[in-house]
């Protein structure tokens, strides 16, 4: 087992990483980063299982760490494949001193300690903020170049999935990942991780959504990849209603899913958006709706440009009426300092006291400085009806 834990997040969110570490894990020690990637020494002895579960919001992949590789040629994408990486004695965390002169990819395979590798995720770390420069975290050309060139260099190919020469497809519950996270041009940092959870099936915990020509906001993105992430079982032909709904983005996410939204927002939605059937736009701020025009929704999302605190008292308002039967949320709550992101817990705890027992939280890759949590009733105890 590895002695380091490496993990990927935004940019920005590195220190809430360490603060959720450090609270969770306190005997997990910081050792390295670079923004959007930290390592942790781990304790002698951990323990840990394979697909041990880190329960943090703002990691957006993690692995067990085996190294840095130098791979020099990469620099110049041509010449790739001419590139001789060495990688660094397991464990070592500061760049300088690199050892061995053998493929990165054979080195890295050895390095796995005999686990029978059957898939490899390449990404790179982000580069800025999500927004700055137009930046979106994604899987680059460059990290699928050097998947090939992995794949390709595979000792042990008959042990590979049917599909792991796709460098998106994400892993099965169960296998062995090869992690390799492109940290600059010239160093990746080499893991693994055994996949289980939906971020942990996907290459860095990323997913690839291509947001719709007709789409009119980029909130499509979020919705698609929360509704993905969460896993909410929201029945075809759902009523959901979306506060914080214009222009509209979010409501086409749901309204291609065969749900029948009901948006609430004082802003304008978008004349398509309007023109769906299955569309109603209540024009009201969401203490200004009277509680009736919810006694028909199940399924409750909310995207309000407003403080996390403003978010979930509009949110308390709504499900804990007596006449109201919400039975899961898909909430935005926006971290305008990062210092709020410490407050997470007690604003999960929150939505726990309203009769959510179960209720997670994840900085999604189409977040900006926000994070999405989810909450359902499991089983669903239906409110008595008064009229
Ligand atoms: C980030 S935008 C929402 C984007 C939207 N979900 C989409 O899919 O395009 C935030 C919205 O929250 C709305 N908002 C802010 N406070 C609100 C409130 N109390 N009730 C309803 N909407 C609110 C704003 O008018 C604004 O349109």
């Amino acid at each position: 087992m590895s002695d380091f834990l490496f993990v990927t997040c935004q940019i920005g969110a590195e220190g809430a990483v360490k603060t959720e570490i450090g609270r969770r894990w306190p005997a997990f020690r910081f050792a390295f980063s670079r923004p959007g990637f930290l390592t942790f020494k781990l304790p002698a002895a951990h323990g840990l299982a394979a697909d041990f579960d880190l329960e943090s919001v703002f990691a957006r992949a993690y692995g067990f760490s085996l190294g840095l590789v130098k791979a020099g040629a990469v620099a110049n994408r041509g010449e790739a494949e001419k590139g001789e990486p060495h990688l660094l004695p397991e464990g070592t965390a500061e760049p300088g001193s690199f050892a061995g002169t053998e493929d990165a990819a054979i080195a890295a395979w050895k390095a796995c300690q005999g686990r029978t590798v059957q898939r490899i995720h390449v990404w790179e770390r982000d580069r800025f903020a999500p927004g700055v420069h137009g930046f979106e975290p994604n899987i680059t050309p460059a990290a699928v170049d050097v998947h090939r060139s992995l794949f390709e260099r595979c000792p042990q190919p008959q042990s590979l999935a049917k599909t792991a020469s796709d460098p998106l497809q994400p892993a099965k519950p169960g296998e062995m990942v090869l992690d390799c996270i492109m940290l600059d041009d010239t160093q990746w940092w080499m893991g693994w991780h055994c996949a289980n959870t939906f971020a942990s099936r996907h290459p860095g915990g990323l997913i690839s959504l291509t947001l719709p020509a007709d789409a009119v906001s980029r909130a499509w993105l979020k919705m698609e990849e929360g509704l993905r992430w969460s896993q909410l079982p929201i029945p075809k032909g759902a009523r959901v209603a979306e506060i914080g709904s214009a222009p509209g983005g979010a409501s086409q996410a749901l309204l291609a899913r065969g749900f029948w939204v009901t948006g609430v927002d004082p802003a304008e939605m978008a004349p398509s958006v309007l023109a769906n059937p299955h569309f109603t736009h209540v024009r009201r701020r969401s203490p200004q709706v009277r509680r009736r025009e919810f006694r028909k929704i199940r399924w409750l999302t909310a995207d309000m440009n407003v403080a996390p605190n403003y978010t979930l008292d509009a949110v308390e308002a709504i499900v804990t009426h007596p006449e109201v039967s919400i039975r899961g949320l898909l909430l935005t709550l926006k971290l305008p300092h990062w210092e709020l992101a410490e407050r997470v817990p007690e604003y999960m705890e929150r939505v726990r006291s309203w009769g959510y027992n179960v209720v997670r939280a994840r900085q999604l890759q189409y977040n900006r400085q926000e994070i999405c949590l989810a909450a359902l009733q499991k089983p669903f105890c239906r409110k008595p009806f008064h009229a």
